[in-house]
């Protein structure tokens, strides 16, 4: 059993174990699981326009410096309820993202590495977009109405931050 199959059992149980008790079904709740957006201005970073990246356009740019603290201000208003303040937990409900490249930060290759690094923002940036939903259950609701790709990126690199801590 995987550590994301795990988590999501115990997410169904929960919602399943809190429908029983509100007595309402899984609408109650999911009640929880709504995106607010983060009130983040992200004006001051470099513009993306309105087609996704295929890639982390701040990671190794100048822009890196600007886009960490809106990112962990944007991190902390919309993702740490679920996934803990700061990116800073294994203790969470939601997965420690901090995990999420690590495998690639290991790679010593550096081609391999920016190969890796490329197909972790695509799944990062798909996961934030759509959310998950998994057999009818919204784990996490999806963001791109939400959320500037700018802000999303911000985030991920935020997150990236912390896991070299680790
Ligand atoms: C309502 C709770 C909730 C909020 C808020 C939330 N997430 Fe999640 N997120 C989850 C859950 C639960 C999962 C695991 C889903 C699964 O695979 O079962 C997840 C998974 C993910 C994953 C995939 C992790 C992996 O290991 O595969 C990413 C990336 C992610 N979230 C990013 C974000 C970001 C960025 C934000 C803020 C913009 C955010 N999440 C806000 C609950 C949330």
């Amino acid at each position: 059993m995987s550590f994301h199959g795990l988590i999501a059992i115990r997410r169904v149980a929960a919602s399943l174990a809190c429908a029983g008790m509100l007595g309402l079904l899984s609408a109650g709740a999911l009640r929880a699981e709504v995106a607010l957006a983060p009130q983040v201005d992200a004006g001051t970073l470099p513009a993306l326009g309105g087609t996704w990246r295929a890639a982390n356009p701040y990671r190794d740019s100048p822009a890196a410096e600007l886009a960490l603290p809106l990112g962990r201000a944007a991190y902390n208003q919309a993702c740490a309820r679920c996934h803990g303040a700061d990116a800073g937990t294994n203790a969470a409900p939601a997965p420690d993202l901090r995990k999420l490249n690590r495998s690639c930060r290991r790679i010593d290759d550096s081609d391999l590495k920016a190969w890796c690094l490329r197909d972790n923002d695509a799944y990062f940036a798909k996961t934030v977009r759509q959310g998950k939903v998994i057999v009818g259950i919204t784990h996490m609701p999806a963001w791109e109405a939400l959320l500037a790709q700018e802000l999303a990126w911000a985030i991920q690199l935020f997150i990236e931050s912390q896991a070299l801590k680790y």
